[in-house]
């Protein structure tokens, strides 16, 4: 049980059912919880829900994000833009591997790096570009390739965006580019933990699953199966990033619920429109929020500050006491004190949006009736 009042509305649980639980306890009576049948199967669920020719599940989208780079030959000293207004995950893969993170202002509609805010930062030293799907608003991912010198990589940090689509109407992971989501505990689809990347070069899928676990050749339940293949050769220098059967078994499950999943949160998203339309405060949306490619993983408000005699921290600590979860997606990366050491760039659009957004409760956890309580506290507290 959360530790907080039974009554407080979280910005983001997951929604865990009977059938979770009892797929769980399936896999654990059969003996293999480590990576194996079960993950096998989630794959192929993943590749047919998002339209990919190949998934490959990790223990994170962190993970599946720095699997991505290597696979793409990004080396030390190259250049990788991506946008500051995400979590610090997309940019700190890129310093994992020794290259630097050059980032890039957003769009002031969309909340994602644009093909504009990309090409100021192109130079001849920019080997790969990380466009982020903004709360599960898919970046024009068409536009910023059609610009982007060819030797330039795309991977999409589709966190948010698991039943996200792109403008042309295909599923966010059928694009050609390294694809990474995450199953994170909040996302829209939660194994607790976990990640995977779409991927539609097989021989690069076969890599990325080496390489997620040591570099081997096979992993332990390919040897547990073929009789002829009891160990494994070491061909490069790889990464404990594998899945599990456990988690897999989780998502399959939720996999499955989630047009249910979608169903709520458009309801609740409608439901906030309809509220904030009334209220008549001049409180901005993300573009296309009650699109159906947009997969509401975060419902981000922009506040009218000038208009406000409360600061965004004052309102969302006081509806915090009233029991609801309003949160803060994101403070921008080049801001954080690490990041600071390196660049004191300034991200005009970004540092406007990220001091006056805030992050409103929704998910398939969530009643109406929260729904109507959220939108009363943020009414209460909006002077
Ligand atoms: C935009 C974005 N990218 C990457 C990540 C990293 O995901 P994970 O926690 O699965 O590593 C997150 C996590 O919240 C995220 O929001």
């Amino acid at each position: 049980m959360l530790q907080k009042s039974n009554d407080y509305i979280p910005f983001g649980v997951p929604d865990f059912s009977d059938k979770e639980i009892e797929a769980v306890v399936r896999v654990i009576k059969s003996g293999w919880v480590g990576m194996g049948p079960e993950t096998i199967a989630f794959e192929h669920d993943l590749e047919k829900y998002c339209n990919a020719r190949n998934i490959v599940t990790v223990n994170s989208c962190t993970s599946a994000l720095h699997l991505s780079l290597i696979v793409n030959n990004i080396k030390p000293g190259d250049e990788v833009i991506c946008p500051s207004f995400t979590w610090c995950s997309t940019a700190n893969v890129v310093k994992y591997i020794g290259a630097k993170v050059i980032f890039c202002d957003i769009n002031p509609h969309t909340y994602c790096a644009d093909v504009d805010t990309i090409m100021d930062n192109v130079t001849t030293k920019t080997k790969a570009v990380i466009p982020v799907h903004m709360g599960g608003l898919a970046a024009d991912i068409d536009k910023i390739q059609s610009e982007l010198p060819e030797s330039c990589k795309i991977i999409e940090d589709a966190a948010h965006a698991l039943g996200s689509s792109y403008n042309n109407g295909e599923s966010v992971g059928s694009s050609d580019n390294l694809t990474c989501f995450s199953f994170y505990a909040n996302k829209n689809l939660s194994t607790a933990d976990g990640g995977a990347i779409a991927v539609s070069d097989s021989k690069i899928a076969d890599r990325l699953r080496s390489l997620r676990l040591h570099g081997l050749s096979s992993d332990a339940w390919e040897r547990f199966v073929n009789p002829n293949n009891f160990t494994s050769d070491m061909i490069e220098l790889g990464y404990k990033m594998n899945y599990t059967d456990l988690q897999a078994a989780l998502g399959r499950v939720q996999l499955r619920r989630q047009s249910e999943f979608q169903k709520r949160r458009f309801e609740i998203a409608s439901y906030y429109f309809c509220r904030l339309q009334k209220l008549n405060k001049n409180i901005k949306l993300q573009k296309n929020i009650l699109d159906a490619s947009h997969s509401r993983h975060l419902y981000l408000v922009e506040l009218p500050l000038e208009t406000l005699t409360k600061s965004r921290n004052q309102i969302i600590m006081d509806m915090r006491k009233e029991n609801i979860g309003a949160s803060v997606h994101y403070k921008p990366v080049h801001q954080m004190p690490y990041y600071m050491h390196f660049s004191q760039k300034s991200l005009p659009i970004t540092e406007y949006i990220a001091n006056r957004i805030m992050t409103l409760p929704i998910g398939a956890h969530m009643t109406l009736d929260d729904a109507k309580n959220v939108m009363d506290s943020f009414e209460r507290n909006l002077i």
